[in-house]
């Protein structure tokens, strides 16, 4: 009798056994070509990849310049410097994001003043950022939450009515668009983050889009050690080595053709998990679709309902972790991060919409290559867990 370790070791993994990450990248074989031509070049840095990159990417927003930088938070630190904004005015910005958005305007001795968010969007709420805006208020910071695009078209009217500035963080967004104008087009910059959980990735990368000459330049400057121009020895400012390499340029550039095609798989897999979820729609909320603007899928994050008790959501991810499930609590508010509240004094109860979001909202294994069977995987995982999670007491 052929005993268990005879099993062929060549057997594939039960899928109930193998481990699911919460992301992973898409790189194919003539992207991995593409990389190797520019190892085998010679030419590392500051080279024509970078220039075709750049020009994709302006090309793909609808603007007329982009700045392809080594990072997300550096696209960011470059728009926010180039504004040359008052130290210690005031930017309005969201609590509910990854930590980046604001450390920026740290960076540059600027204020964050944080609004609440729309509770079905996420993203910050348009009425409130119109009520809070003061004479300290020179500029509005808003971000593209999980790729659905914020209220682009409210925003624009609040900066042009009060001569603000408008910046986008669209890390999470690239190829959502508003009114038929991209994300990267709005406001008087965008970001663009392409770290391996993103839509397109470079590894670490990250770029700039606007309209603006001199912002534009400006960036270029930032990113350079704040040089006059690449090719001399002069530094005009103070800047930042953000330079992206050429290895990462050829595969953004590459990925960047393929940005449709990898949109449309990332929507055939929160297709599946809409309809994995639908029975456990009366505990789980799933991702509300936006109206008036095309999201780009870059997380899927669903919300417990309000029945549960807090602590509810921890004790899913726990077991959803216990069973090899990737997942992650998105996103902890910026505001009660413990360096916000030693620095600033935040406090719980301070933007509770934001606080009964992040209680509430976890993002799922998420990637383009995700089968059928995993994602059913993942939905039988919770549906095993709620009957056991805590409730709210009624009063
Ligand atoms: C909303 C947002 N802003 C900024 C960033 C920073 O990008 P990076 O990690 O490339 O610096 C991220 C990255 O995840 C992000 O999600």
């Amino acid at each position: 009798m052929p005993s268990r370790s005879s099993a062929p070791s060549s057997a594939p993994a039960a899928v109930e056994d193998t481990p699911i990450p919460l992301a992973q990248p898409s790189v194919t074989e003539h992207e991995r070509d593409r990389v190797l031509e520019v190892l085998h070049s010679g030419r590392l840095s500051r080279g024509p990849h970078l220039d075709a990159f750049e020009a994709a990417m302006a090309e793909r927003c609808g603007t007329e310049h982009a700045v392809a930088v080594s990072s997300g938070t550096g696209a960011l630190h470059c728009i926010v410097s180039a504004l040359d904004l008052n130290p210690g005015a005031e930017v309005l910005t969201t609590p509910f994001s990854f930590v980046a958005s604001s450390n920026v305007l740290l960076y540059e001795d600027l204020r964050p003043r944080y609004v609440d968010i729309d509770p079905s969007t996420y993203n910050l709420d348009a009425d409130r950022v119109a009520d809070t805006i003061t004479s300290e208020t020179e500029a509005i910071l808003a971000v593209d939450v999980f790729g659905v695009p914020a209220d682009w078209p409210a925003l624009t009217a609040l900066a042009d009515e009060h001569d603000l500035a408008l910046i986008d963080d669209g890390c999470e967004a690239i190829g959502a668009s508003v009114q038929e104008q991209a994300i990267g087009g709005w406001g008087d910059a965008a970001s663009f983050g392409f770290y391996p959980n993103k839509q397109i990735t470079t590894g670490e990368g990250g770029c700039i889009t606007t309209d603006n000459e001199t912002l534009a330049r400006r960036c270029r400057s930032l990113r350079n050690q704040g040089r006059a121009d690449d090719a001399r020895m002069q530094h005009d400012r103070l800047g930042y080595n953000y330079r992206l390499d050429e290895m990462s340029a050829a595969l953004g550039h590459a990925q960047l053709e393929r940005l449709d095609t990898l949109l449309n798989r990332r929507a055939s897999v929160a297709e599946m998990y809409r309809e994995a979820l639908a029975p456990l729609a009366d505990d789980v909320a799933r991702p509300a679709e936006p109206t008036d603007a095309e999201r780009s899928w870059f997380v899927y994050v669903v919300r417990l309902h309000d029945h549960f008790a807090d602590g509810a959501r921890d004790q899913l991810m726990e077991h959803l972790q216990s069973e090899g499930i990737g997942c992650a609590p998105y996103f902890p508010p910026i505001h009660l991060q413990p360096y916000y509240r030693d620095r600033f004094g935040f406090a719980p109860g301070d933007f509770p919409v934001c606080e009964h979001v992040s209680a509430r909202t976890l993002a799922l294994p998420f990637y383009g290559s995700m089968t059928c069977a995993e994602v059913d995987r993942v939905a039988e995982a919770i549906a095993q867990t709620l009957p056991d999670l805590p409730r709210q007491t009624k009063a």
